[in-house]
C-alpha cells in the first residue's frame, strides 16, 4: 500500500531515491577517509619527481587512460598476467589517479620494467613497428617538444601545498632535472616507474 504511494509520486520517490544513495554513499565512503590503507603512502611510494611528473600530465592529456586501465583486481586471472594486484595506498599521489575501465590496450599498473626504454620510445612513436597488429596510436609529437621546467616547479609547489611531501630543495631544482628533456623522455620516465614499488612476487 505504502510502496505504492512512492510509485505513483515522482516527488516522493526523487527524495526517498536521494534519501537512500546518501546513506549508502556515506557507509561506503567514511570508513575509507578513516583507513590508513587509503590515505597513507604503500611503503616506499613517493611523490612523482618532476620528469615523472610531467610524463603523468603527458598521459593525461593524450588521453591514454581511454583504452589503459591502472588498476589490477584481486582476481586470478588479473594477476597471473599482470602481476601482484593494486593497493590503494599505491595511489595516495595520483591526482586525479588513472584507474580507468577501459582495457582496449593492456593494464599498465605494472608495466614500469617490463620493458627498455628504447622499447617504449619506438612504441610510443610508432606502435606497429613492435607489434604489427596493434590499433594503439602513434604519438610522434612528443619527441618534439621540450618539457617546461618552470611549469613542473610550478605544479609540485602547488601539490606541496595540498600536503605531498616535497621538499624546497626538490621543487627549485625540478628545472634543471628536466632541462633538455622532450616529453617523449618524460613519459617513458613515468611508465618505467608504474607499479614498480609493489611488483616483487
Ligand atoms: C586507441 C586505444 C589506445 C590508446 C589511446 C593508447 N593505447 Fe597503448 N595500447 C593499446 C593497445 C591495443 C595495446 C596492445 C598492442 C601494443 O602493444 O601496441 C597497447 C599497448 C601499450 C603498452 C604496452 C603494454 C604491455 O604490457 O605490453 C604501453 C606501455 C602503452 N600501450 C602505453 C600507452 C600510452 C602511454 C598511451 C598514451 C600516450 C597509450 N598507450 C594510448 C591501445 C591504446
Amino acid at each position: 500500500m505504502n510502496h505504492e504511494k512512492v510509485e505513483r509520486s515522482i516527488n516522493l520517490m526523487s527524495v526517498l531515491i536521494v534519501v537512500v544513495i546518501s546513506i549508502g554513499g556515506l557507509v561506503e565512503i567514511v570508513p575509507l577517509m578513516a583507513s590508513s590503507a587509503t590515505t597513507e603512502p604503500y611503503a616506499g611510494v613517493r611523490p612523482y619527481p618532476a620528469l615523472q611528473l610531467a610524463g603523468r600530465d603527458i598521459y593525461v592529456r593524450e588521453g591514454c587512460y581511454g583504452c589503459h586501465s591502472q588498476q589490477i583486481r584481486p582476481f586470478r586471472s588479473e594477476t597471473e598476467r599482470y602481476g601482484p594486484y593494486s593497493v590503494a595506498g599505491e595511489f595516495v599521489y595520483d591526482r586525479p589517479f588513472q584507474f580507468g575501465s577501459k582495457r582496449t590496450g593492456p593494464d599498465l599498473a605494472r608495466v614500469g620494467k617490463r620493458y627498455s626504454d628504447e622499447w617504449h620510445r619506438i612504441h610510443l612513436t610508432q606502435p606497429k613497428e613492435l607489434v604489427p597488429d596493434s590499433n594503439m596510436p602513434a604519438y610522434p609529437w612528443l619527441a618534439k617538444a621540450m618539457v617546461d621546467g618552470e611549469l613542473v616547479a610550478r605544479k609540485m609547489r602547488a601539490l606541496q601545498r595540498i600536503g605531498d611531501p616535497y621538499t624546497d630543495d626538490e621543487i627549485a631544482s625540478a628545472a634543471t632535472a628536466v632541462e633538455g628533456r622532450t616529453e617523449l623522455d618524460a613519459l617513458v620516465a613515468y611508465l618505467q616507474n608504474l607499479g614498480t614499488v609493489r611488483s616483487a612476487r
